[in-house]
């Protein structure tokens, strides 16, 4: 295995928070980071080395970009499939293009898992109001159309009942391509995070029980109190996933355990996750260390968890609890830099240690 040397440099895709911890992990190896975001402000460019500050498409600004750096990455799965193909041939890009192409669009990931035997929820896809009609009398109700692109944190979803007025809602998520879900009574959300090294061995987070509210992750508990078969099933998922992609990284796979004791999959991210956030705290090795590890051909690091915790994502204004929290002795608490604190959107998180936090 070829590892980069300490001192060497990882380019980044994205500027979010993912990144800014990414960026934070890679510097306590001693590794260096170059941002890639268009965005005006970036919660990772703040605590990296440099920013380049262009447009996915901008050919000049992405060279320049990656002759400074040694290794790409992506902390941002909708990073467009054109700027990663460009980048691909001037230097190691991993997780990879296929990782990307697959994840970012919701009817090629249901399609890849069915490949790879993973199950999934009933679904089918509608182009336009007819075929939406159609798509929702085939999978039933009660059921879930998403956009197949673009959505996070359940934004460009509807919940659909025997009652829905469906023209209202083809026109509210946008006269555009949707895949139509069955709505499945889970007993309990969990993920699995995985990681592949460039010698292929792998190595998988324990899956924490994820608990979302309003379409937003709102806590991750470990231990999830999952039995062996359910845990044994999760992981089989995560590494069934990374090796069909062949990636070099992180993949994080969100599932529902169903009460009869069977484990679907929702969605994937090829990329650090907020479920894996507990990691900071409470893991031998953080999720974002491991990334690093992957990325930099490192050998990966061990997941042995060192407590129980509980992650509580800080939505908007709840980020203003930040003096209370600092006041709480079991307490880590995680803030991103972000500027202004609108409603939704995701400030920083809190990890709560040790028995008495589950
Ligand atoms: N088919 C489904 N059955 C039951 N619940 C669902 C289904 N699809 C989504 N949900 C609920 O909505 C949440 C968000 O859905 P999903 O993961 O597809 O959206 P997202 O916008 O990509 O979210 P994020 O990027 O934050 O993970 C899920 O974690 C789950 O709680
Ligand atoms: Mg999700």
């Amino acid at each position: 295995m070829t590892a980069l040397a300490p001192g060497s440099t990882i380019g980044i895709l994205g500027g979010g928070q993912l990144g800014r911890m990414t960026a934070l992990a890679a510097g306590n190896l001693g590794y260096r980071c170059h941002i890639y975001a268009p965005e005006e402000e970036s919660p990772a460019a703040l605590v990296s080395a440099a920013w380049t500050r262009a447009a996915w498409d901008d050919q000049a600004a992405l060279s320049a970009f990656a002759a400074k750096v040694d290794v790409i990455t992506y902390e941002f799965e909708n990073v467009p499939v054109a700027c990663a193909e460009f980048l691909a041939p001037l230097k190691p890009l991993r997780p990879g293009v296929e990782a990307l192409r697959v994840a970012q669009h919701r009817e090629r990931e249901k399609r890849f898992f069915e490949r790879i035997g993973v199950p999934t929820a009933p679904f089918a896809v509608a182009q336009d109001e007819a075929g939406f009609v159609a798509a929702v009398r085939k999978v039933g109700t009660p059921s879930i159309a998403k956009t197949t692109t673009e959505g996070y944190d359940g934004k460009g979803q509807a919940r659909l009942d025997a009652s829905s007025d469906l023209a209202a809602i083809w026109a509210k998520l946008g006269r555009r391509e949707v895949i139509v879900e069955g709505f499945v009574d889970f007993a309990a959300e969990a993920s699995v995070i995985v990681a592949r090294a460039l010698d292929g061995s792998t190595v998988c987070f324990p899956p924490p029980r994820n608990v979302h509210r309003q379409g937003i992750l709102h806590t991750s508990t470990i231990p999830g109190g999952f039995s062996p078969n359910i845990v044994r099933q999760a992981e089989d998922v995560g590494r069934r996933a990374i090796e069909a992609l062949n990636s070099v990284g992180l993949l994080c796979v969100e599932l529902f355990v169903t009460r009869d004791g069977r484990v679907l999959a929702n969605e994937m991210a090829p990329r650090p996750h907020n479920s894996g956030h507990w990691t900071q705290d409470a893991c031998a090795t953080s999720q974002f260390e491991q990334f690093v590890r992957a990325v930099c051909g490192l050998p990966l690091g061990p997941v042995t968890v060192r407590s129980p915790v509980v992650m509580t994502n800080l939505i908007g204004d709840e980020a203003n609890q930040w003096p209370a929290i600092l006041e709480e002795p079991n307490a880590k608490l995680h803030l991103y830099g972000k500027r202004e604190a609108r409603t939704g959107r995701k400030m920083g998180h809190v990890n709560r240690l040790g028995a008495a936090a589950t």
